[in-house]
């Protein structure tokens, strides 16, 4: 039978600050005989996430390699009784059209009636999951508090403020960074006051939109948006440290802020970070929490979807200058 030809994206130079599309190369691959316990994937959806930018790095990703990333796609071929031709998946062998994935590399997606298959890569995905941990088990919301979300116009940040409501917090505020964005956050997905960072400092716009102050802070940012969030916080506030975007293209320059961190201890508040993938336990809940209300709509799913594989490049340098509302989703080929 004859072999697919898959095209597929290496890395090819490091940046130094903000990548370009001539630091990745398209290249063809022939796609190999498949081994036993091994799955030829047709690659529906990829994911492409500000962590990758880290990953471009010395010491991240190799040069003119594959790559890796969240990825969705439908078996094709199969040489294991687990993962049967038709079955989708999510697996990690991202950056290309065609996979082959080993059955441990891959997970059979729950077909959950009414939801689309995208949303395992947002809301229900690793990313609607960061948002759950970072809301419920790190900062441990209450019933009535206000918080802060950070890129919340991004994928974690929509996931974030939909569940933040949900959840039954009291008053929800947060930063983007355009005035439609803005408008987005407060028409389209429940915030109660939002701004754009780059009107002023956070501080002044953070004590505008939660003047009675914040019980927590969903940090996407790090940096200014840290500095600000610190000073807003009431006493034994928390601070759920989820990623610093603000930072990931000047990774060798300490950034200038928070220059208040010290008021962590003056104020008794707890800083915590983490990761998500230490919390893959939670994904049952995160279902059986969030099904029921995408089936009613009472969730969206956010989600910039660019088709084509040709774009996946433009996707990713344009997810890290903000070009995403929601979740930045690659579509290579017709979904079910
Ligand atoms: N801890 C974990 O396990 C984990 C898991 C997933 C994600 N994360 C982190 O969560 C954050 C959000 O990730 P995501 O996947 O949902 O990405 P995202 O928010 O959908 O996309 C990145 C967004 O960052 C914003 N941004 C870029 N440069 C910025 C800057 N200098 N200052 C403020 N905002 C800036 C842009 O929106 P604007 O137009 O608003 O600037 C852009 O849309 C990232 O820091 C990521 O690393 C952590």
């Amino acid at each position: 039978m004859p072999r697919p030809t898959a095209l597929a994206v290496h890395q090819v130079a490091r940046p130094a600050g903000a990548p370009t599309a001539d630091d990745f190369a398209f290249v063809e691959e022939s796609v190999p005989p498949l081994a036993e316990g091994e799955v030829l994937v047709e690659n529906i959806y990829q994911s492409v996430d500000p962590y990758m930018r880290e990953e471009m790095d010395e010491g991240g990703w190799e040069l003119h390699a594959p790559l890796e990333g969240r990825t969705l796609g439908r078996v094709v071929e199969s040489r294991t009784p687990a993962l049967p031709v038709g079955t989708l998946v999510h697996h990690r062998r991202a950056w290309r059209t065609h996979s082959v994935v080993g059955a441990a590399g891959a997970t059979a997606l729950p077909g959950f009636a009414g939801v689309p298959l995208s949303a395992h890569l947002s809301v229900l995905g690793g990313t609607g999951l960061s948002a759950w941990v970072g809301l419920t088990r790190i900062a441990r919301l209450q019933p009535g508090e206000t918080v802060f979300v950070s890129a919340a116009a991004g994928g974690v940040g929509s996931a974030a403020g939909q569940l933040a409501r949900l959840l039954g917090a009291g008053r929800i505020v947060g930063s983007a960074g355009s005035a439609a964005k803005v408008r987005h956050l407060t028409d389209r997905l429940g915030f109660d006051a939002a701004f754009d960072y780059h009107d002023g400092p956070i501080a002044d716009r953070l004590h505008e939109a939660a003047p009675d102050g914040l019980h927590v802070y969903l940090d996407n940012v790090g940096g200014d948006h840290l500095e600000g969030a610190i000073g807003a916080l009431r006493d034994h506030g928390r601070i759920a440290w989820c990623g610093a975007v603000a930072q990931y293209n000047h990774r060798s320059r300490p950034p200038a802020a928070p220059r208040n961190l010290f008021d962590v201890v003056g104020k008794s508040l707890r800083l915590e970070g983490f990761l998500v993938r230490d919390h893959l336990d939670a994904k049952p809940e995160l279902y059986d929490f969030l099904v029921p209300h995408l089936r009613s709509g009472a969730v969206v799913p956010d989600e910039t979807v660019v088709r084509g594989f040709e774009n996946v490049v433009d996707a990713f340098l344009g997810m890290l200058r903000g070009a995403n509302t929601g979740k930045m989703i690659v579509q290579l080929t017709d979904a079910p």
